[in-house]
Order: C-alpha cells, then sequence, then structure tokens
C-alpha cells in the first residue's frame, strides 16, 4: 500500500480526516501589554519591519486561503492587532473576498473604544478581548501597564458598534486571579459578555509554565459552581475549543477552553499565518512553512496554495503536552498568534 500524498486540489485536509476552515492570521509580533503569562517585562526581539507581511501581502494569502482552500473564518491576532495601523484597510479588503469569510480580531482591548466604529464599517464581524482580572490593581501587576479603563472601554466601546457577541478571554493563574472566577462570570452576564476561560498553555516565552501549578479546567467549573448552576449546552460544539455551559438554564453561556487538560486535537479546524508569513499547521508546530519567501519569489496562487495544503497534511494527531517527549515551540504565543 503507497502512502498517502498531500492533496493536488481542494480544501486544507490533514492524513487525520481533520479540514482546517479557520484561519489565525497574526498582524504583529509586538504588544502594548506585558502579561506575565505570556512574554518578559523587557519585551521580546520584535520581528524586524522588512520581515513582516505587507497589507498587500496579507490580503493575497488570506485570498489564497478563501478563495482556494475553503477557509470560512478569519480572526486577526497577535501580538496586539490594533497596533497594525493598517488594520481597517485590512480588514475591508478581507471582507470584499469571495466567498466573503466571516470576520473577527482577538484583542486586548485598548484603543478598541476608539476604533470600533471603524472597524466595523469595514466589515468586522465580532471580537474576543481579553480579560484577566476586575481589579484595576491587579490588572497593572499581571499586565504590568496601567490600563484596565482603557480595556473596559474598549468592551463597551466593541458592543455599542455591533461587533457581537463579545467574547471576554480570561486566563486564571495560581495565587494571583484565581479567585476571581465568579466574579468575571457576573460582570460578563451584567454586561451581555460571553465569557470563556482558557486554561494556561507552555507558550510563554520565558519558558515558566508548570503544569502543576496551572488552573485548571476542573477548578475554574468548581469556582463557577459556587454560585452558578452550569449546564452542559445541547448546541453541537463541532471544532469550536471551548466547552461551553449553560448559566441558570441560559441563555447566557460560560465556555472554558481546557487545551491542556482535555485536549481538543482531533476536531481542531485551525490553520496559522505568522505576521512574517510563516505557516503553522498547530499552536505548538515546530516547524513551519515560508510562505513569504515564497510570495517574494514570485509564486503564483497556485503554488502558494499547494504551499500552504502540504504544510497541513503534516498536521500531528495532537499537541502532545503530556507526552515526555514534549518540546515547546520555539516562538511564544505572542509571535505565533494566540
Ligand atoms: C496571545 S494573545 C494575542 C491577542 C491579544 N494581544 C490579546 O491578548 O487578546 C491571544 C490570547 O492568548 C492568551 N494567552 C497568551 N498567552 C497564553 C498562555 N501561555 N496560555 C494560554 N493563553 C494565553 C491571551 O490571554 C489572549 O486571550
Ligand atoms: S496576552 Fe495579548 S495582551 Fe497580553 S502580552 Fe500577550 S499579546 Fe500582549
Amino acid at each position: 500500500m503507497t502512502a498517502p500524498r498531500t492533496p493536488a486540489h481542494g480544501v486544507l485536509a490533514d492524513r487525520y480526516g481533520r479540514v482546517a476552515r479557520d484561519l489565525r492570521v497574526s498582524l504583529t509580533d509586538k504588544c502594548n501589554l506585558r502579561c506575565t503569562y505570556c512574554m518578559p517585562a523587557e519585551g521580546l526581539p520584535w520581528l524586524a519591519g522588512p520581515q513582516l507581511l505587507t497589507d498587500d501581502e496579507i490580503v493575497r494569502l488570506v485570498g489564497v486561503a478563501v478563495g482556494r482552500l475553503g477557509v470560512t473564518e478569519v480572526r486577526f491576532t497577535g501580538g496586539e492587532p490594533l497596533i497594525r495601523p493598517g488594520l481597517p484597510g485590512i480588514v475591508s479588503a478581507v471582507a470584499a473576498l469571495t466567498p466573503r469569510p466571516r470576520i473577527s480580531v482577538t484583542t486586548n482591548g485598548i484603543g478598541l473604544a476608539r476604533l470600533a466604529p471603524a472597524l466595523r464599517a469595514a466589515g468586522l464581524d465580532r471580537v474576543n478581548v481579553s480579560l484577566d482580572t476586575l481589579d484595576p490593581a491587579r490588572f497593572a501587576t499581571l499586565t504590568r501597564r496601567d490600563r484596565h479603563a482603557d480595556v473596559l472601554a474598549g468592551l463597551a466601546g466593541a458592543a455599542e458598534a455591533g461587533l457581537t457577541p463579545v467574547k471576554i478571554n480570561a486566563v486564571l493563574m495560581r495565587g494571583v486571579n484565581d479567585d476571581e472566577a465568579p466574579a468575571l462570570l457576573r460582570f460578563a452576564l451584567a454586561h451581555g459578555y460571553e465569557l470563556r476561560f482558557i486554561e494556561q498553555m507552555p507558550l510563554d516565552a520565558q519558558h515558566g509554565w508548570d503544569r502543576s501549578t496551572m488552573v485548571t479546567a476542573d477548578e475554574i467549573l468548581a469556582a463557577l459552581r459556587s454560585e452558578f448552576a452550569l449546564r452542559p449546552d445541547p448546541a453541537e460544539r463541532g471544532a469550536a475549543p471551548a466547552e461551553t455551559w449553560l448559566v441558570d438554564d441560559g441563555p447566557a453561556r460560560v465556555g472554558v477552553i481546557a487545551s491542556v487538560t482535555r485536549p481538543f486535537c482531533g476536531d481542531c479546524d485551525r490553520t496559522r499565518l505568522t505576521a512574517d508569513g510563516q505557516v503553522r499547521n498547530c499552536l505548538f508546530a515546530t516547524e513551519e512553512s515560508d510562505l513569504r519567501a515564497a510570495l517574494r519569489g514570485g509564486a503564483d496562487d497556485d503554488e502558494l496554495a499547494r504551499r500552504w495544503r502540504a504544510a497541513m497534511w503534516g498536521k500531528r494527531a495532537g499537541h502532545g503536552i503530556d507526552d515526555p517527549t514534549f518540546l515547546q515551540p520555539a516562538r511564544p504565543m505572542s509571535a505565533i498568534g494566540g
């Protein structure tokens, strides 16, 4: 029997039968916060200007993904995507693609109050805003910047501009903010935001992650149940990373992305493009495929699509965090695009 080969046409399939429809695009590795679970106080050696894809190059590659490879969802992230000046133009060019993908942004919310109307007008559908604490002093410790009020204003501005449902991402850290799960949910319910907790993953630049101290999905759910009745959401989960629960019989929901303790790799439908034009088939991949070099070397769209398919065909069955041979990828989350 011959080994299956990369398909020459069609969607982004892998040898385990998964198909990637959801593209995460990192627009920059830079950030205006310094969350302790993400990067060191001094920041990181940022990508140099010429290494970054230009706005036009990003739109061209997203166009290949949407037009030839079956991608239906495009999420802009980083680093902090709102600090990329070309963001509204990129969104509007991607919204003009056929078939039009759904477009969202994952952001820390700083500047969102000001930018939300323009992003909405450009065609942005939705935002995920990261907020780990309701306490401004804690926020300053956790992110090393005193910007809590900007994030709250960003959330409100997004809702007002119609970038809904506004989702909140929260990471809990033991001894830092792990007492805030019920309060964060109360806050989200009061404002009509959808809250999702993310288990902390070994993707920090400092390699400080420790399985034995991370706050698990079970602990988060137990803390929430001290105040709320949670019932498994009857809605089909599909490829969504968050497992969701109805809160006090709904319709409000809360989600937990338990990448470590309840991995969902078997249903993963994601493909990733870094700010310097590398395709990654997984957050935890240790290999990348250089589309920037191909693009700048004159490759046509068929060739770019062929390379992208080949990169996804090699996707591993799972991230292997629990495997003794697990190696944290060289790029931290902020440089991959979370
Ligand atoms: C890398 S950030 C990029 C977008 C934007 N700067 C933000 O914070 O939303 C995307 C998401 O990844 C989360 N994140 C960062 N490092 C993480 C880690 N080590 N484990 C789990 N989530 C992490 C952040 O909390 C955020 O919700
Ligand atoms: S999690 Fe987001 S906001 Fe925080 S440092 Fe990382 S990239 Fe910046």
